[in-house]
């Protein structure tokens, strides 16, 4: 299984699978004329503006302006890349997929780590099963975990040998430098290669498909570090897997609610709790793409926190959380607040224990408890905003307000913020009329304003007749049949907007024999704006009936545009040139106009 996907087999699946049939998997679609529509899956919405096509066999958001195939609507909403979006598809058709020679050799190696990543993970797991395996066993059994939680989790035991594994991978015709790269063996300084993990406990890591991604290896005998990680490799970067997330996401989903731990084996105790809708970060901190995961399952997020000192800084870490959140002025944090409506909740146990210390001494029923009552994140952030200062002293609690201000500010709703304008007046001790002054000025105060970048409709940033006549332009040549060809007669100068510009010389670089344009294939060529772009273009409606007229009028139109344009130069040039100069240039902005008008006098 490695290699491109031939192009035929690609025309085959597209053909076989119906757009409307994968959609309506994850997004209630209801028919609206031609097109179907349903709330985006991709952002969050009240009023459907998420549009499927069935004759164009397209998809687009008109809120947040993502769209594409069906195959990029795999992609993304089960976080695949393009050859695994198009594998997943042809199993649902029942469709063998072949492959070309590999031209990317990315791809072959990425396939490679999953085999070898996989092979590790069944010789680690026999080892653990083996004599060898006894006393690792015993300390598993020691925590309670038994054979059953093991094997589910695919855990193992990596012998305290050198090569081992290498060995063991080298008869499985693996090689050395693919070893290498998948992160297993560590190369010395005399050019050999050795096993990474030794005398540990393994923890094979798995993405959201159940591919073993990456290994965390406990020791077992006290020896630094506690935790041996494996090395980023091109199918892991750290920060962008959760523990435990392919077994959870049903749980998670049916639940409506994530539990995110620290621990490997906080995972484990809960899972063996009965409590399956648990992540683990696996020691870094939450992500942005974690963010991203979870919310396809849930909007509800509860962080556990360990008790202990550590816990309690990495608690506020996660806060600086939720990742990179600086306040203010940074929009990451109103962006999880508001856009995502996700609801994050914090709870940090009590007694210095980590949740499988803490459900082993008080019952999972306790737990549940902690759970249910866990803070509102906001609560939460302010309360660490609080106890940062002290508020006797008057300047420290002048800081205190200031900051715990600027966060309120974020929120989006009035409501929220009055809630929360009271909290604070009562932790800091002042009246709530006076705190309100305060805020109007933190309000208007533009320093503190947040640069959101929406996702504006893309009808709102093309405003001025130029832009609106150059996508009217692409539109039309992107869906009225050969059209294509008038490509040709455009240059680059006749564009004005950038994304426009560089589309063109996308889509004129793609035209073949008399000026044919294959869209269907041009989608997947484009990277994530223009596809969003081309894709926005192809759908939205042409609401002129006489369409050839329309497309004339459009073409002189931008040639017009663009004649002014030069004009524009040149007399700019005029004021600054000598007469001789001078001369040349009078002559080439009459020629200039009279084309113009020409041009003019076509646009109907
Ligand atoms: N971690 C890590 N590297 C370390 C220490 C910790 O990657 N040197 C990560 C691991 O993913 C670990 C998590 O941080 O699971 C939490 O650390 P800790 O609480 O120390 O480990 P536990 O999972 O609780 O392990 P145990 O219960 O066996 O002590
Ligand atoms: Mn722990």
């Amino acid at each position: 299984m490695s290699g491109l996907i031939r192009e035929d087999d690609l025309e085959q699946i597209k053909d076989r699978v119906n757009i409307i049939d994968i959609i309506s998997e994850q997004v209630m679609l209801k028919k609206a004329g031609r097109a179907y529509k349903g709330l985006c899956p991709f952002h969050q919405e009240k009023t459907p503006s998420f549009s499927v096509d069935t004759s164009k066999q397209l998809w687009h958001c008109f809120g947040c302006g993502e769209g594409g195939d069906v195959i990029s609507f795999v992609m993304k909403v089960d976080g695949l890349d393009f050859t695994e979006a198009v594998e997943s598809l042809a199993r649902r058709v029942g469709y063998a997929v072949h492959y070309t020679k590999t031209k990317s050799n990315n791809l072959g190696i990425k396939q490679k780590i999953y085999e070898i990543n996989a092979a590790a993970a069944g010789y680690f797991s026999k080892v653990l099963f083996s004599p060898m395996g006894r006393e690792t066993r015993d300390y598993l059994k020691s925590r309670g975990f038994g054979r059953e939680i093991a094997e589910t989790m695919w855990l193992g035991f990596a012998p305290d040998t050198w090569d081992g594994l290498k060995n063991y991978l080298l008869k499985k015709n693996f090689l050395e430098a693919e070893i290498l790269k998948a992160g297993l063996t560590s190369q010395g300084s005399n050019g050999k290669s050795f096993d990474r993990f030794r005398g540990r406990l393994i923890f094979p890591i798995k993405d959201i498909q159940g591919r073993v991604v990456a290994f965390g290896a406990r020791s077992l005998n006290g020896d630094n570090p506690k935790y041996l990680n494996s090395p980023e490799t091109p199918v892991y970067r750290k920060g962008s897997v959760l523990y435990g997330l392919n077994l959870a996401k049903t749980a998670i989903s049916s639940q409506s609610a994530a539990i995110i731990v620290e621990g490997y084996t906080d995972l484990l105790a809960l899972k063996m709790s009965g409590i399956d809708n648990a992540v683990a970060t696996c020691g870094t901190a939450f992500t942005l793409d974690h963010f991203k995961f979870i919310s396809r399952f849930t909007d509800d997020i509860i962080f556990v926190f360990d008790g202990d000192a550590a816990g309690i800084a990495a608690a506020e870490r996660g806060l600086e959380l939720v990742s990179q959140i600086r306040l203010p002025g940074d929009n990451t944090l109103k962006k999880l607040l508001n856009s995502y409506k996700i609801g994050v909740k914090v709870l940090v146990l009590p007694e210095e224990l980590d949740p499988a210390e803490y459900v082993a001494k008080n019952g999972v029923e306790n737990f549940r408890l902690l759970i249910t009552n866990a803070k509102q994140f906001t609560d939460f952030y302010l309360e660490r905003i609080m106890i940062k200062y002290d508020i006797n002293d008057d300047n420290q609690r002048q800081k205190a307000i200031a900051e715990s201000l600027a966060f309120i500010k974020l929120l989006a709703s009035a409501v929220a913020q009055e809630k929360y304008l009271k909290r604070i007046a009562e932790m800091a001790d002042v009246s709530l009329e006076t705190l309100q002054i305060d805020f109007k000025h933190v309000v208007s105060d533009k320093r503190h304003t947040v640069k959101a970048k929406p996702n504006q409709p893309l009808s709102k940033i093309f405003r001025n007749a130029t832009s609106v006549a150059e996508r009217e332009m692409l539109k039309l040549i992107l869906q009225i049949p050969g059209k294509g060809a008038f490509l040709k007669e455009l240059e680059p100068t006749d564009w004005q907007n950038q994304d426009n510009k560089q589309l063109f010389a996308v889509l004129k670089s793609k035209l073949v024999g008399k000026g044919k344009l294959n869209v269907q294939n041009i989608v997947h060529e484009l990277d994530g704006n223009q596809k969003n772009l081309v894709v926005s273009l192809i759908m939205e409606p042409i609401l002129v009936e006489d369409k050839e007229r329309y497309f004339l009028s459009i073409f002189f139109k931008i040639k017009e545009l663009s004649l002014e344009r030069q004009i524009k130069v040149l007399i700019k040039e005029l004021s600054v040139a000598d007469m001789k100069k001078q001369k040349v240039l009078e002559k080439k902005i009459l020629e200039l106009q009279s084309k113009r008008r020409e041009m003019r006098d076509q646009v109907v």
